[in-house]
């Protein structure tokens, strides 16, 4: 039964990738996203132009995964210090709310996918409809906030005693016995919030300006494009 879940959730990722892959048109620059939901659009996009469907594409990667998955597939690959203009970036959220503002980096690929999808013409959000929530903050899940290594308990307990954040329950992310550290070699501090966030705004202003903070999970006013995949079909919202 567990299997059988687990593959029709994972049908619907790739459904909702593969939607999201019409968004490319040869000769594009192209934002690869970070996570299970991405990795099926990377492998589409992989797949168009090993069969000649897709010509003179290159990919800008949100993570070292998503560079060894692209660079596996023969992709060309570059970074945003040489390909500033993206057209189009896809990536996967963990939270979709009903403005399609969305909660990212339960991967901890957050910095690097706010920058490219901040460089993209239009950024395509693809989902499961488990990611759907009426408020952010309201999964009960990860809002993650990428911090520097300098003296993180001393931000860790500034951060969670923020007014838009107050009552969150704060947590340094771990890799087993040790901090997980990003691609930035940053550390990730996890928020929990009991009741959805009541002003995400006042939030990212509140946490950007923390000393100590590098960015947050909260992708606001960012999505153009958000694909999601039910049982009911494949929905494209703008
Ligand atoms: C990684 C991310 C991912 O896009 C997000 O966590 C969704 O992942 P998945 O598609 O595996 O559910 O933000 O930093």
């Amino acid at each position: 039964m567990a299997a059988t879940t687990q593959l029709s959730q994972d049908e619907l990722k790739k459904q909702a990738a593969w939607k999201a892959v019409e968004y490319v048109k040869s000769g594009m620059v192209v934002g690869l996203g970070t996570g299970s939901t991405a990795a099926f659009a990377v492998d589409r996009i992989g797949q168009l132009l090993k069969e000649g469907k897709l010509k003179d594409i290159i990919g800008v990667p949100t993570s070292i995964r998503t560079y060894e998955q692209a660079k596996s597939l023969g992709i060309p690959l570059a970074t945003l210090d040489s390909q500033p203009k993206l057209q189009v970036a896809i990536d996967g959220a963990d939270e979709v709310d009903p403005n399609l503002d969305v909660v990212k980096g339960r991967g901890g690929a957050l910095l690097r996918e706010k920058m490219v999808e901040m460089a993209s013409d239009i950024f395509v959000c693809i989902v499961d409809d488990s990611k759907m929530v009426t408020g952010l903050g309201g999964s009960k899940l990860a809002m993650p906030v990428e911090i520097v290594q300098f003296c993180h308990l001393y931000t860790l307990e500034r951060l969670k005693n923020l007014p838009a954040v107050k009552g969150c329950t704060a947590k340094l992310r771990m890799d087993g016995d040790k901090p997980y550290v990003t691609d930035n070699h940053n550390f990730i501090v996890d928020l929990y919030f009991e009741t959805p966030i009541q002003d995400s705004q006042a939030a990212s202003k509140q946490i950007l300006d923390l000393e100590g903070v590098v960015d947050h999970g909260l992708f606001l006013d960012m999505v153009d494009v958000c694909i999601i995949a039910g049982a009911n079909g494949v929905e494209v919202k703008e």
